[in-house]
């Protein structure tokens, strides 16, 4: 087992730039909250806010779900928002989706305290691995099933400081992981918007 390179910096902050662009188009003239789902997207939130034009609110959740290995969707709180987002337009950003379950809970937490809108932005969608249904708005890629770490992402704690991602491969995989690379990079050119 061996680590490998998933995503370069490069890649990553291209893609962030589109993101941005998009956010800044789509709410052109209004007023923005994004709230940071800590620890993992926190190099993600750092690059994408700075990136972003509008009149904008920074706000920080940090939730666990996980019950040993097991994603529960259960969410615990670890720091909520400073204030309730009613009427606000808010966009969650998210590190990854993995199962979906925490989104789901943090989602339906937020909701109810009516906001204006109500998106998701994910740094990487690990669609194959999903239980529950989220909606997700901004994708920066779509990434088949590795376990990854780097760039705000970690394992058991570790690893969170890398620039690039990072995912764990057997020799094996070595060929399907560059077809994995070359898919992720296309998505730079078409973008993969839903
Ligand atoms: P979900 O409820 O399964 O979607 O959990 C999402 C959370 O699990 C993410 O915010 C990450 O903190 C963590 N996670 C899921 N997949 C990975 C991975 O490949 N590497 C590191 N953390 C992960």
């Amino acid at each position: 087992m061996g680590k490998e390179v998933l995503i370069d910096e490069e890649t990553i902050s291209k893609r962030i730039i589109q993101l941005a662009d998009q956010i800044n188009n789509d709410y052109k003239g209004e007023k923005l909250t994004l709230v940071c789902i800590l620890k993992g997207s926190l190099y993600f939130y750092a690059d994408l806010s700075r990136k972003i034009n509008l009149d904008t609110e920074l706000e920080f959740i940090r939730v666990s779900s996980y019950e040993g290995e097991n994603s529960t969707g259960k969410i615990d709180f670890k720091l909520d928002l400073d204030e309730e987002v009613t009427n606000k337009n808010v966009i969650v950003v998210e590190d990854i989706v993995d199962t979906g379950n925490t989104l789901d809970s943090l989602l339906k937490h937020l909701k109810k305290q009516k906001p204006k809108s109500l998106k998701l932005c994910t740094l990487l969608d690990k669609k194959d691995r999903r239980e529950t249904e989220v909606p997700i708005d901004y994708v920066g890629f779509k990434i088949p099933n590795h376990f990854v770490i780097g760039y705000g992402l970690d394992l058991d704690q570790k690893y969170r400081n890398i620039p690039e991602i990072y995912c764990f491969i057997e020799d094996e995989e070595r060929e399907q992981l560059n077809e994995d690379r070359e898919r992720i990079v296309l998505q730079l050119k078409y973008g993969n918007r839903r």
